[in-house]
C-alpha cells in the first residue's frame, strides 16, 4: 500500500467511529471512500448494525453489498442521516471540486438530500485556491460537440474524458468534460454561468454542502468543522 492510501486508509477509518446504529448513510464514491466503505462493513459485521447505505455509483452499491451493507437508492429513502464522500480538492473556504471519479452528478444528488456532508481525505487534497484539480462537467452526449465549442470560447479550457479512445460515459450514460481552468478565482459565478449552459447536466462545484473534513495528515486524522 502507498503513504497516500495508507492515509486514505486512516480517514476512512476515522470517518466510520461518525456512523451509528439505524442511520442511513450515504455512500461516496472513490478510492478514499473504498476504504471507509471497508471499514463500515467490517462494524456491521462486528456490531450488527443495522445500517442502510446509499450508493452514489453502482460501484459504491456493489462493494456495499459484497460487504453485507444493505443499500437503497436515493428515492426509496425517506432522508439521509450523514454522507460520506471523497474530494479531489478542498479550498480554505470548504469549498470542493468533485467527479475525478465521474460520479459527482449523483453524489450531489446524494449530498444535498442529506442532513449532513462529510468528505475524507488526504492532505494532497488541500488547498488555497481551486481550479488545479480540473474541474468535471457532466453532459448529455447530444451536442455535446457544439457544447465543447461554446465551453472553448468562454476560455474555460475543455477536454472530453476519454479511455482507451472511448469517452467516459457515466452512471446515467452522459460523457465527462474535464475544464483545464489551473485557477477558478470566483467558484460562486463560474457554478452560476455553468448552471445556465443547456446540455451540462451537473459540474463538479460542491459550493457551501459540506460540514465536516477528516484530512488525513502525516500527524494523524484532522478533524475540521467547515
Ligand atoms: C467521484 O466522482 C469523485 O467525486 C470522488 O469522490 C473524488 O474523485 C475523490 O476520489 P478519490 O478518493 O479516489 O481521490
Amino acid at each position: 500500500m502507498t503513504h497516500q492510501d495508507e492515509l486514505k486508509q486512516l480517514v476512512g477509518k476515522e470517518a466510520v467511529k461518525f456512523i451509528k446504529d439505524n442511520m442511513v448513510v450515504g455512500l461516496g464514491t472513490g478510492s478514499t471512500v473504498k476504504f471507509m466503505v471497508d471499514a463500515l462493513g467490517q462494524r456491521v459485521t462486528d456490531e450488527h448494525l443495522s445500517i442502510i447505505g446509499v450508493p452514489t455509483s453502482e460501484r459504491t452499491r456493489q462493494q456495499a453489498n459484497r460487504l453485507g451493507i444493505p443499500t437503497k437508492g436515493v428515492d426509496e429513502v425517506d432522508h439521509i442521516d450523514l454522507t460520506i464522500d471523497g474530494a479531489d480538492q478542498i479550498d480554505k473556504h470548504f469549498q470542493g471540486i468533485k467527479g475525478g471519479g465521474a460520479a459527482h452528478l449523483w453524489e450531489k444528488i446524494v449530498a444535498i438530500n442529506s442532513d449532513k456532508n462529510m468528505w475524507i481525505v488526504d492532505e494532497s487534497k488541500m488547498a488555497d485556491q481551486l481550479g488545479t484539480f480540473p474541474l468535471p462537467l457532466e453532459v448529455i452526449p447530444y451536442g455535446s460537440t457544439q457544447l465543447f465549442k461554446r465551453l472553448k470560447e468562454k476560455g474555460y479550457q475543455p477536454e472530453f474524458r476519454m479511455a482507451a479512445d472511448k469517452h467516459v460515459t457515466t452512471d446515467s450514460n452522459n460523457y465527462i468534460i474535464d475544464l483545464h481552468m489551473h485557477q477558478i478565482d470566483d467558484p460562486k459565478s463560474l457554478a452560476l454561468d455553468l448552471d445556465q449552459m443547456t446540455g451540462i447536466v451537473e459540474h463538479g462545484l460542491f459550493l457551501n454542502i459540506v460540514n465536516t473534513v477528516i484530512v488525513g495528515r502525516e500527524t494523524g486524522p484532522q478533524v475540521l468543522h467547515a
